[in-house]
């Protein structure tokens, strides 16, 4: 069995999510428990805070807590959204449908614009339809990692926020391997996993929230109908992290500490650099293969690609290359491969898999340019050793 990352047997993971962890993220996770009302636990607590203002890039509050990244779908819809309210979400994939659905179960009154699935959502399509009616909210999902589509997050939230609309983004898939600047791009919420490009664990819920959106919470008509759930309890506990609420995940948040230390250690303009660098030179080396992308506008987060038989495929990498990586979502369970290339995938390991999926699709006949894709690769190592 090929052995990646030192540990033996365990495949590489080049899902969409959970990524693979640093040696420094593992590490801290098999330490003592600690007690999560301690002072150490505290100050750690604190730090998180501070280094998901630096990954969101926001000056304003921010929201920690276990759970995974529908809990920040969860958390924002039943606190920001009023039964009644006019909701119009921006589908561009199964994380899109999702999060209507979750609006729906509040009690919004949710106008659903689906595009075809591979297509961004075009921000003049919002325009046009906000200039027609108005809005409360308006619900994006940044990558949808279904599709591999990424949407351009900045010019949705300008348009939605030109026609009054309270802004929410979808940022699991995105938050640490996509540029995105909450304070600047004016995005009222935003959430994300802990498990994607920021390489920690599953188990956390990163947010950002504006004033604007606290205040909206605030002076709600309606009672929050969740307990968990509801943003004004964590917002006590964000200013006050003594407050007792729920238990937390300790060694889950103590792992995203270190792993928020890794992002900002690395920069995250670099790191935004890095995902963008990758993912371009990978969908060159796909390209050339003759492989078609699903996405009208790729993430550098993750790559979905047409294949046939995607479920046999998916399998014999696992089985021959010891490499994970995902099939599509739903109706496109077998007809599409997803690539996840977030957190901190090297250049070799990206390599092995492009080796590993070409091996792969040749062997089941298709007719594929394996010298020419494998070749695009090299060049661009070429290109920096002369460089
Ligand atoms: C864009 C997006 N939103 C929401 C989710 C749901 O996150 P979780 O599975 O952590 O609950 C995912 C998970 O892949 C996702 O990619």
């Amino acid at each position: 069995m090929i052995s990646h990352n030192g540990i033996k047997g365990d495949p590489l993971l080049m899902i969409p999510g959970p990524t693979n962890l640093h040696p420094r993220v593992l590490q801290v996770m098999s330490e003592p428990q600690l007690g999560h009302t301690g002072t150490k636990f505290y100050s750690e607590f604190v730090d998180i805070l501070d280094l998901t203002k630096y990954t969101f890039k926001t000056k304003g509050n921010v929201i920690v807590f276990s759970g995974s990244g529908t809990s920040g779908m969860e958390a924002a819809a039943s606190s920001a959204i009023e039964p009644g309210e006019k909701v119009l979400s921006l589908e561009t994939g199964f994380f899109g449908k999702r999060f209507s659905s979750i609006a729906e179960i509040y009690g919004a009154n949710v106008t659903k614009l689906t595009v075809p699935d591979g297509s961004e959502f075009d921000p003049g399509t919002l325009d046009e339809r906000m200039s027609k009616g108005s809005y409360d909210v308006v619900l994006m999902t940044h990558v949808e990692t279904s599709t591999g589509v990424e949407n351009r997050v900045k010019e949705l939230v300008r348009i939605a926020k030109k026609h009054g609309a309270l802004t929410i983004v979808d940022a699991v898939a995105s938050l640490g391997g996509c540029e995105l600047d909450f304070d600047d791009w004016g995005i009222d919420i935003a959430f994300a996993g802990s498990q994607k490009a920021i390489a920690a664990p599953p188990g956390a819920m990163l947010m950002a929230i504006s004033e604007k959106a606290i205040q909206k919470i605030q002076n709600r008509k309606t009672p929050v109908k969740s307990y968990y759930y509801n943003l004004e309890r964590w917002m006590d506990v964000m200013k006050d992290p003594h407050i007792y609420l729920t238990t937390p995940s300790t060694a889950v948040l103590r792992a995203l500490r270190v792993a928020l230390q890794m992002v900002k250690e690395e920069g995250i303009e670099q790191r935004i650099r890095r995902h963008k660098e990758l993912s371009d030179l990978f969908l060159r080396s796909l390209k050339s293969a003759n492989i078609s992308i699903f996405s009208n506008r790729p993430s550098p987060t993750v790559t979905a690609i047409k294949v046939s038989n995607a479920t046999a495929i998916q399998k014999k990498i696992l089985d021959m290359h010891n490499i994970m990586v995902a099939t599509g979502l739903a109706n496109h369970k077998d007809d599409m491969l997803r690539i996840g290339h977030m957190g901190n995938i090297t250049e070799e390991e990206l390599l092995m898999t492009l080796f590993a999926l070409l091996d792969i699709l040749k062997q089941t006949g298709q007719n594929i340019d394996v010298a020419g894709s494998i070749g695009v690769f090299f060049d661009r190592i070429k290109v920096t050793a002369t460089a």
